[in-house]
């Protein structure tokens, strides 16, 4: 079978990641969360203690990074893919709210994107990928054979994020829940750099009230199309 490159982008908490990893796990692809590289960025920075001025500064901050070693491992216990900041595993580090509420201004920073970008792009060389993120379609491979676009009400990603974090543990309210997301989604689609834009080339998917068979199978539609 052909390999190709499949792009998921869209809004935050749409279900990409869990299309992502579906697709990848039937296919035998690789699955890039480019998300989780811009929240190892965010943790990596509070780890730094980089908010804890008002003046922080880009600049100081930038230079850290040339040293941070950031890989996917396969883990073979749980049958999904980890990252790895500096060989510590920081899967559930990074899906916090505190991370949820610093990762868009990170994202903002263009360096941090070329940094991540490259990143991306060394990993998805031989194709046989699914990236989900925010500009993947539109700038990271914006010769995916397939790209998709995600959305779904404000209310059903906040449902699904709030459930999300209250099963790992955290003490947050749905509403404050829902704040961050409209915080985020402003955030991502009004940068200057690489913003969130639905690209003239993609399916769009609004999953508000999709089972995610429903979603799979419109998915796997293309891919057969693309890949025979
Ligand atoms: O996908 P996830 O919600 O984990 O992404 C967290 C944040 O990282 C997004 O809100 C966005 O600010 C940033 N991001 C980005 N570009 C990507 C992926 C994520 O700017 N390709």
């Amino acid at each position: 079978m052909k390999k190709i490159i499949i792009a998921i982008d869209g809004y935050s908490s749409s279900g990409k990641s869990t299309l992502a990893k579906a697709i990848s796990e039937k296919l035998k692809y690789k699955h890039i969360d480019s998300g989780a590289l811009y929240r190892s960025i965010a943790l990596f920075a509070i780890q730094k203690k980089i908010f804890n001025s008002d003046l922080w500064n880009v600049h100081n901050f930038i230079p850290l990074l040339e040293k941070i070693n950031l890989k996917f491992k396969w883990n073979k216990k749980y049958g999904q893919t980890n990252i790895f900041l500096n060989e510590e595993n920081i899967q559930s580090k990074i899906r916090t709210e505190k991370i949820g509420k610093k990762v868009s201004l990170l994202a903002q920073i263009p360096e941090i994107r070329k940094i991540l970008t490259v990143m991306q792009r060394n990993i998805g060389k031989n194709k046989g990928i699914v990236v989900d993120g925010r500009d993947i379609g539109n700038y990271v491979f914006p010769k995916s054979e397939i790209k998709i676009f995600m959305k779904g009400s404000i209310e059903i990603r906040s449902y699904r994020r709030y459930q999300d974090l209250k099963k790992r543990g955290e003490k947050v309210s749905y509403e404050e829940v829902k704040k961050n997301l409209i915080h985020r989604d402003i955030m991502d689609v009004s940068r200057n750099i690489s913003p969130l834009k639905k690209s003239v080339d993609s399916v769009e998917i609004d999953n508000t009230s999709m089972t995610i068979e429903e979603q799979l199978n419109l998915i796997f539609q293309l891919i057969n199309k693309k890949t025979k």
